[in-house]
């Protein structure tokens, strides 16, 4: 089979937000789909970028004090965490607002101009007097002049749901400043989408095969006409005023590309640079007619992704997609716990905080998830009875029944299989092809699923054969080297078509088993008697209620909103069993001298009843002379990783108040326990 090339993103997630479990959900069914690729071989370039532009961003970052830049970037730090906790396996994260994605929109804007499809025209919207710009929607709020209720955004009413034009509202006040805006005329640029060259571009395109049936049918009205003879696609305004945080658009002083524009070009953006950084050629790459293109995006992103993008694509003279993947919402407890206001559902970090496995999430979402656009909903029973039940009760557990018996009777080496092992491993064999088609048609769903029965298959085989009572009979050493391989070579290709969603514990069972990598061809092949595998270990463990219970216990409301001195929030909370991780430990200072060569430190020899001393080096000496600290006792951390400082190894850390910036009055001050306090006490 020759190999394909793909190019894969997800949505470009807003940088005003740290990661929800939506986007989690996103990143993890792209993700499983671009490892299942690569197994078959294809090569894949897999991207992803932040959404740095537009006015709420602008807003958000104005409130909090910074420029945008810096806001965006702010953001950006907190992503790794995340994708890596995942195991969602992104070639290139990228940003909007990238060199790249400046020079490669507006290279569109020009063909799309060139093209005869931009035009300008004057409209007039609401401007706010006090902050001197123009008022998206959202941010214009009246009265809602069908119910009369107060303090309705510009768009649509939240009382009756009524939809109407920021102009409708009755006394209407700038959400910015509170300011009646006025209204401004100003010259906009738009995309003639309703052009009949883009008509029939998108009729063909949208039938092409690139969207979901489901898909389909939403976005038809737009191209269709409809009772009125006419379809619903309008050209589309993708200019904003200054002051915006975007792209400007060339040869328009003070007018920037809509945000809209400028997003889905983040994508070739993120490729780019990826390209870049690795020394292969993009634009080569996009002119090659059998490079593919693909995007995941969630349900309420069609008409941008559908309709919008593939006609600035196609109109700039540049390849289209070749699907756009719609997945639905991922709600929580059927969307009970979903407001912000009691917690945010499932934070993505707090389950990773809590030590729960990354891989029972991917199993989970992947065993719900089908190639259609439906909702899916966690259910914190659901997902204990799948991951116990299934991934460990059926899968791991294979493993665990047979490895010991390999290790311990047959010096870790596989033996010869007989028929009826050779007619399971045959019988899991041929699964391949249909297991493959579904990952390709991303229904995980029906995959895990076959993947279960072949599971359940292979636990009747051994509940047949009962190696343990084998193992105690005399003369049946052979029967039970037979079994436990057949077991061994079963799990091997459960583990390969599990991969796309385990990759981590398909790692561990690869190095259990030593082979190499497991990619999709590996099914047709045994490891064969004589074969080596190592001793096992405990691949995976079980999920425990308490965890799920302290996962959606909500965050403890801050008692009192305290002006806390010196401006330092209280950090996140954490668990006692976090806080036992620290060894406190009552020490105390048989010397202390100046350090040579800083102003800063203090070298202190402190006994923590050890029978021996550790040296520490504290940044105290601001505060106190060594000699006013000889013989006194005070708290230090006695299990900090030992630290290389340039005057010497530092084994420790002694506690000190003083705020964030310590030189501020009143300094620092060294924790000293109340007499009767022993040095080698535990303070908890
Ligand atoms: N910035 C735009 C996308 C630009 S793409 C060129 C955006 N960002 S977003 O952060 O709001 O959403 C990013 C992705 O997360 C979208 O595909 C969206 O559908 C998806 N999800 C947001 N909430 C979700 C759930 N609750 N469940 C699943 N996906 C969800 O839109
Ligand atoms: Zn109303």
């Amino acid at each position: 089979m020759s190999q394909r090339r793909l190019f894969v993103t997800t949505a470009l997630p807003y940088a005003n937000g740290n990661f929800h479990i939506g986007h989690i959900m996103e990143y993890i069914q792209a993700d499983i789909w671009v490892r299942f690729q690569r197994m078959q071989g294809n090569e894949v370039h897999f991207v992803c970028a932040d959404d740095a532009h537009g006015a709420p961003i602008m807003i958000a970052a104005d409130k909090a004090g910074k420029t945008p830049q810096q806001f965006v970037a702010d953001i950006a730090a907190g992503r790794k965490p995340y994708l890596d906790g995942f195991h969602i396996a992104f070639d290139n994260w990228h940003s909007t607002d990238a060199p790249e994605n400046h020079e490669l929109a507006q290279q569109i804007y020009r063909d799309l101009k060139a093209n005869g499809l931009i035009e300008t025209r004057t409209i007039e919207q609401f401007f706010d007097p006090e902050k001197s710009m123009f008022l998206p929607d959202r941010f214009i709020k009246g009265e809602c002049p069908n119910c009369h209720a107060k303090d309705q955004y510009g768009d649509n009413c939240e009382v009756c749901s009524k939809v109407y034009s920021p102009t409708d509202l009755i006394n209407p006040y700038s959400a910015l400043s509170g300011a009646k805006p006025v209204l401004k005329q100003s010259e906009h640029f738009f995309f003639k989408l309703s052009d009949p060259r883009c008509l029939a571009f998108l009729d063909q395109w949208t039938q092409s095969g690139a969207v979901q049936p489901e898909v389909l049918n939403k976005i038809s009205e737009w191209i269709e006409p409809g009772e009125d003879g006419k379809p619903k696609m309008g050209d589309w305004d993708i200019s904003r005023d200054a002051p915006y945080f975007g792209i400007e658009i060339p040869d328009a002083p003070g007018k920037y590309f809509y945000v809209w524009l400028d997003a889905p070009v983040g994508y070739l953006a993120s490729l780019k640079n990826w390209f870049g950084k690795t020394g292969r050629d993009f634009d080569a790459f996009m002119a090659d007619p059998t490079t593919e293109q693909f995007h995941f995006i969630g349900k309420d992103i069609i008409t941008f992704h559908t309709l919008f993008w593939p006609a600035m694509l196609h109109f700039s003279g540049r390849k289209t997609p070749n699907a756009v993947f719609v997945h639905g919402f991922l709600t929580v407890n059927n969307g009970e716990k979903m407001s912000k206001s009691r917690g945010t559902g499932l934070d993505p970090l707090k389950y990773l905080g809590l030590g729960m496995n990354p891989e029972w999430l991917r199993y989970y979402l992947a065993a719900k998830l089908s190639a259609r656009n439906e909702d899916i909903d966690f259910n914190p029973d659901d997902f204990l009875a799948r991951v116990n039940s299934d991934l460990i009760g059926k899968y791991i557990n294979i493993a665990s029944r047979a490895a010991g018996f390999i290790a311990k009777r047959f010096n870790g080496k596989l033996g010869e299989v007989s028929a009826d092992g050779d007619n399971l491993i045959d019988h899991l064999q041929t699964a391949a092809p249909a297991i493959t088609a579904l990952y390709a048609e991303r229904e995980y769903g029906k995959a895990l699923r076959e993947v279960m029965l072949l599971a359940d298959r292979v636990n009747a085989y051994v509940d047949q054969n009962k190696p343990w009572e084998l193992a105690k009979q005399e003369g049946m050493d052979g029967r039970l080297h037979d079994v436990c391989t057949a077991c061994i070579e079963a799990f091997r290709l459960l583990t390969l078509y599990l991969k796309p969603v385990l990759p981590a514990l398909a790692t561990n069972v690869e190095a259990f088993l030593q082979v190499q990598p497991l990619q999709f061809s590996d099914a047709s092949s045994l490891l064969g008697a004589g074969h080596g595998i190592n001793a096992y270990q405990h691949l995976m463990q079980r999920v425990d209620v308490k965890q799920l219970d302290a996962l959606f216990e909500p965050p403890p409301a801050p008692a009192v909103e305290l002006t806390v001195p010196g401006g330092e929030p209280i950090a996140d909370t954490i668990t006692i069993d976090d806080f036992g991780k620290i060894d406190l430990r009552i020490a105390q200072i048989v010397n202390c001298e100046a350090v040579e060569g800083s102003t800063k430190l203090l070298r202190l020899t402190l006994d923590v009843g050890e029978g021996k001393t550790r040296n520490v080096f504290s940044g105290i000496a601001s505060a106190y002379a060594p000699e006013d600290l000889v013989g006194k006792l005070t708290v230090m951390v006695a299990n900090l990783a030992p630290r290389k400082m340039k005057f010497g190894v530092s084994e420790g850390m002694v506690l000190a108040a003083s705020h964030a910036d310590e030189t501020e009055e009143p300094g620092i001050h060294i924790l000293n326990p109340w007499p009767g306090a022993k040095p080698g006490m535990r303070v908890r």
